[in-house]
């Protein structure tokens, strides 16, 4: 949700502004823009629509030399997503630029002020008020870091704030308020980012900002203060991935890239979770044994892709852990008054670590007690700093915006929840978690084996080009599947897509079945025969309305051949893993369908990777 560059050294703070942009791109891309210091002047350049469009400006009018400089790619919150709303936003008198990520709530009032003041807003949005809030404390004698610290205490809401004064090239200063920034560390040179990947490139050198912070960089140094102009110091940290992670390595999409990652980073969030006695061992895990043994409620929340994730850790944290597990959305947690006390552990699955729907729905859950163990991929980031506990999954940055790696991680760390639960509570013996972990060990195999037959997949989706609306069924922990492999084609390709609860199908939505309806349907291994032979019967329910069905069953199972019009085949793996590899051709189809229709995979329309506000 818009991603934020600022630079001060000794480069050309244009190329290092841009270059942060492109890779920060993946939050927002409704339109981009940058401010540079030059000669005691703003230069500025800003246009509608993706990066390019404003790297063409800059080629045909180009801006003049500087080192210091910030840079934005915006996410639309207010205003429309045109040449005028986009970011940087001077002061009235051009001598400060701002950009910003988040809504200022209190804005309409402000602007008020400032427009009885005689001050003229020439755009729609917030951000514009709080750059003509700074330029009227610079010009009335403040240093850039004072004015930054008299303009957040009168704004309400979530901000990220990056400005730079025409007057004073020696810095760029920055706020935070629940919304992302990091600080990249170089030598002679700093840097700022809405995360890392804006400045990679440069240095591995990071400092995490706490809450209501202000930071100023300098080509010296990096100095922090609270809102109240007290010394504050961040936390420093190594980032342990570099610019390759960042590249799409031969792909034609970040997605597709990513969708191929895939046995690598379920592999590297296996990584070193077992001592050498062969107990799991989660090392981020800072609650205490005792404090799990007295869980007797779990509650996990989260959004989207995330959130199905979720549906698919209650079937393994219930089989193995026996507490009761309720899943529910970040978005509607808080507002329905949920029984939370010191017993209820909140789980909060999110890849970025920044969505604000999740981050609010903690808070309010430490607000009741609750311990909050949170499971993410983003190391410094806002969910698992205001977590009790948390599983880092080791998915290496995910820069489509549709999820994909992020989500097999998030299994994996959901089953070694669930498995360290029952290891400390003794529901489960140790041999039979050995079990499990050798199983899961073997993951990384199979999704190599489901992703070499991708060519099959690629086919199939090649000939649904013309197709409007697409069915998904699946049972037990392969209905979340189904949602999930529906999410991705309504987000990709933007087709109608549904995800279904096989057995509900006949309670009302068998009335979509129509001549040829294409209907994916995820079969449950054999080992399961109960609810795998329910999943044969309502295959038949639709085949025999006129729906094309499309079949993900495992190895050996040939029962299924005559109700199959296309059979994709998956390994033969147990019923609660099964997500892990029946998600992947469901990927593979949504990344290549809305590639040969044309779309924009890595950034589909209205979509931001990062959802930052509410
Ligand atoms: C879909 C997708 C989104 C995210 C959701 C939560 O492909 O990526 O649905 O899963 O916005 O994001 P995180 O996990 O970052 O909290």
């Amino acid at each position: 949700m818009c991603g934020i560059v600022g630079y001060v050294g000794e480069k050309q703070a244009q190329d290092v502004v841009i270059e942060g942009l492109r890779r920060l791109e993946y939050r927002g891309y409704d339109s981009a823009g940058v401010a540079l210091v030059a000669d005691g002047t703003l230069a500025t350049e800003k246009r509608a629509g993706k990066l390019a469009n404003l790297e063409k400006a800059i080629a045909d009018h180009p801006l003049p030399p500087a080192t210091t400089g910030i840079g934005h790619t915006r996410w639309a919150t207010h205003g429309a997503p045109n040449d005028r709303n986009a970011h940087p936003h001077p002061g009235a008198d051009r001598r400060v630029a701002l950009v910003h990520n988040g809504i200022i709530e209190n804005f309409a009032e402000l602007r008020a002020e400032l427009e009885t003041g005689g001050h003229l807003l020439l755009s729609e949005t917030d951000t514009e008020v709080a750059a003509h809030l700074l330029e009227v404390e610079v010009e009335s004698g403040a240093d850039l870091t004072q004015a930054m610290l008299a303009v957040v205490r009168r704004l309400e809401g979530a901000f990220t704030l990056v400005a730079v004064d025409a007057q004073d090239p020696s810095r760029v200063v920055a706020a935070r308020r629940n919304s992302p920034l990091v600080v990249g560390i170089g030598e002679g040179e700093n840097f700022l980012g809405s995360d890392v990947s804006a400045f990679i490139e440069h240095t591995r050198e990071a400092l995490e900002l706490g809450q209501d912070q202000v930071v100023t960089i300098t080509r010296a140094g990096v100095s922090v203060v609270g809102f109240d102009g007290t010394p504050a110091v961040g936390r420093r940290y190594h980032v342990d991935w570099d610019l390759s992670a960042a590249e799409k390595d031969g792909h034609d999409w970040f997605m597709r890239k990513e969708i191929y990652e895939q046995p690598r980073a379920v592999a590297d969030s296996l990584l070193g979770r077992r001592t050498p006695e062969g107990h799991l061992h989660l090392d981020e895990m800072r609650l205490s044994d005792q404090e799990l043994r007295d869980v007797d409620k779990i509650i996990i929340i989260a959004c989207g892709t995330s959130f199905y994730a979720g549906m698919v850790a209650k079937y393994a944290l219930e089989h193995w852990t026996r507490v009761p597990v309720e899943v529910e959305l970040a978005s509607e947690f808080r507002y329905r008054d949920p029984i939370l006390d010191y017993s209820t552990l909140v789980v909060a699955i999110s890849q970025s670590g920044e969505t604000a729907d999740t981050l609010q729905a903690i808070r309010h859950a430490r607000t009741q007690r609750s311990k909050v163990l949170a499971i993410c991929n983003t190391n410094g980031s806002t969910i698992p700093r205001e977590s009790d506990a948390v599983i880092y999954t080791h998915a290496g940055p995910e820069i489509g915006v549709a999820s994909t790696k992020g989500f097999l991680t998030q299994l994996v760390a959901c089953y070694l929840l669930a498995l360290y639960l029952a290891q400390v509570k003794g529901t489960r013996y140790g041999d039979e978690i050995d079990q499990v972990m050798a199983q899961l060990e073997e993951m990384p195999g199979h999704i190599e084996q489901v992703l070499a037959a991708g060519q099959t997949v690629y086919e199939l989706a090649r000939e649904h080009v013309d197709t409007r609306a697409v069915l998904f069924l699946g049972r037990h922990a392969g209905y979340p599947v189904a949602l999930e492999g529906a999410l991705k084609l309504k987000e990709l390709a933007y087709i109608h897509a549904e995800g279904f609860a096989a057995g509900e199908l006949k309670h009302g939505p068998i009335a979509l079945v129509e001549d040829g309806l294409p209907v994916f349907c995820v079969v449950p291994p054999q080992g399961r025969d109960q609810l795998r032979d329910k999943m044969v019967s309502g295959i038949q329910e639709v085949r025999a309305r006129g729906a094309r069905t499309i079949c993900l069953v495992e190895e050996g199972d040939d029962a299924i051949t005559p109700y199959a019009d296309v059979v994709i085949r998956l390994p033969k793996v147990p019923v609660l893993l099964q997500p892990l590899v029946a998600v992947v051709p469901l990927q593979l189809f949504a990344c290549e369908l809305a590639t040969v229709m044309g779309h924009d995979v890595d950034q589909p329309r209205n979509l931001a990777k990062s959802v930052t506000v509410e």
